[in-house]
């Protein structure tokens, strides 16, 4: 086997020759309220865990909860004594736990999600991060398009724990004069701050200023930063209609659509229509082979052509492409195992495992999130991987996950989570789902 990126990535997230297990960064979110900072360190984790690094965010705001649940904006006036005493010592109490988070090794990136709004405060998180050997990475986010910023305040509204209960209206006219209460004391990152590194995004990374990044872990992060944006979006994926290999319960292959695979792919259209808002369109993109393409191929009248990417191709099964897993398993009873007991590892003599998959998804996920409304049609591996991206999943259970035929999920990223929603075609299908020692053609 050769050494890819993957093979490493078990014990060294990084690839061959880098030190990580000195390697120890606190994300330093900055920010005004309702400038996306949770939406962006929740990205940002869910990211790197789905490169098999480490992460965790730390919520100030959910430290602070535990004594003050629902505070009125009142309790953010720096005039306010006890409410200031009781942000400090939020603030002390999640980067104490996050130290504590790195001492036990127990992750190498945390994410320290808060306002952060004043140098003090930024160069108290340095200091105490510096004493514990961590590095810091600032991360302003600026924001002064209104229109960002009403949607955040909607958003936040309707998900934040601070606001449950409350009547929408009331809440939003607190959180608008929080917002002002901040915006008295805010003080940007600037020249005072020079030696520190720091990253900062300008109205949703339409400007970047990058300083004193100096090391390969920051400049991947910047560069995830980089390619990220606010702006309200959902993708729509989709596996191709059924195959005539899917029929006869083979894997891989370059095969043509089957009838009913044909009749899906003639009702793409209005199952898409049932989940866009009328008049929106959207970029349609499929793998390289045959069944994808023709599944596609009637969108092209309302939404253009699509783009077909290799990146998107099914996981090469290598020699066992083309049988069945009933061949497999009586020509390959050991890799037959093998692949049950680490399914996410496993890696087709010749071919690819799902961590290969992840690895060459990558520039797919940037591209995703460099765009808006995408619709992705591809195969059931693909499918898990990028799912699993966007909605968290473990590496255990993605490669095990249900994803049938002839269905559009829809995924909506959020702050405080991304909401999934389905629309299932009326045209029965295989399925071609197979729990762990079953080697039947059909479950
Ligand atoms: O059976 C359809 C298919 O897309 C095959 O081409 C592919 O090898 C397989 O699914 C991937 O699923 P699993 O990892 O569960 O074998
Ligand atoms: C909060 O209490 O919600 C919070 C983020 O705190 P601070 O602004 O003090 O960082």
């Amino acid at each position: 086997m050769s050494p890819v990126e993957g093979d490493i990535c078990t014990k060294h997230p990084f690839g061959v020759g880098m030190q990580v297990d000195d390697i120890r960064i606190c994300v330093v979110m900055v920010g005004l309220p309702a400038r996306g900072k949770s939406f962006i360190a929740q990205k940002v984790v869910r990211y790197l865990d789905w490169r098999d690094i480490p992460a965790k965010v730390f919520n100030v705001g959910n430290y602070r909860r535990a004594d003050t649940p629902q505070p009125t904006a009142d309790f953010f006036d720096t005039s306010n004594t006890e409410g200031e005493r009781l942000r400090r010592a939020a603030a002390e109490a999640a980067v104490t736990d996050m130290l504590e988070w790195f001492h036990q090794g127990k992750g190498i990136i945390a994410v320290l999600d808060a306002t952060n709004s004043t140098k003090d405060r930024r160069r108290w998180i340095q200091e105490r991060c510096a004493a514990d050997n961590v590095a810091t990475l600032f991360v302003e986010s600026k924001c002064d398009d209104e229109s960002l910023i009403m949607q955040n305040v909607m958003d936040v509204k309707t998900t934040s724990p601070d606001y449950k209960g409350l009547d929408p209206e009331v809440a939003a006219k607190d959180f608008r004069d929080r917002i002002r209460k901040y915006e008295l004391v805010y003080e940007t990152i600037d020249e005072d701050e020079a030696d520190m590194t720091y990253v900062k995004l300008i109205n949703v990374a339409s400007q970047t200023v990058i300083n004193r990044v100096h090391d390969y872990m920051q400049s991947r992060i910047v560069y995830y930063l980089m390619n990220l944006h606010i702006k309200p979006r959902s993708i729509w994926l989709s596996r191709h209609g059924e195959s005539m290999y899917n029929l006869e319960g083979k894997i891989g292959g370059d095969a043509d659509l089957s009838p009913r695979g044909e009749a899906y792919a003639r009702s793409l259209p209005s199952l898409v229509d049932q989940s866009i808002e009328p008049g929106q369109t959207l970029t349609v993109w499929t793998s390289t082979l045959r069944r994808t393409i023709q599944t596609a191929r009637y969108l092209v009248d309302k939404h253009g052509r699509q783009l077909p990417w290799k990146a998107l191709d099914e996981l090469d099964s290598g020699v066992c492409d083309g049988l069945t897993y009933e061949d497999i398993e009586a020509k390959y009873p050991e890799d037959f195992k093998a692949r049950d007991d680490d399914k996410y590892n496993y890696r087709y003599r010749g071919g690819e495992s799902y961590r290969d998959v992840v690895v060459r998804l990558e520039p797919i996920i940037m591209e995703l999130e460099r765009n808006e409304d995408i619709l992705i049609v591809t195969h059931q591996a693909i499918l898990r991987c990028i799912y699993a991206y966007f909605m968290n999943v473990p590496q255990e259970r993605s490669p095990w996950m249900e994803v049938p035929l002839h269905t559009v999920i829809k995924l909506t990223p959020r702050a405080y989570g991304t909401i999934e929603e389905r629309w299932k075609a009326d045209i029965p299908a295989v399925s071609t789902f197979r729990t762990k020692g079953s080697s039947a053609k059909h479950q």
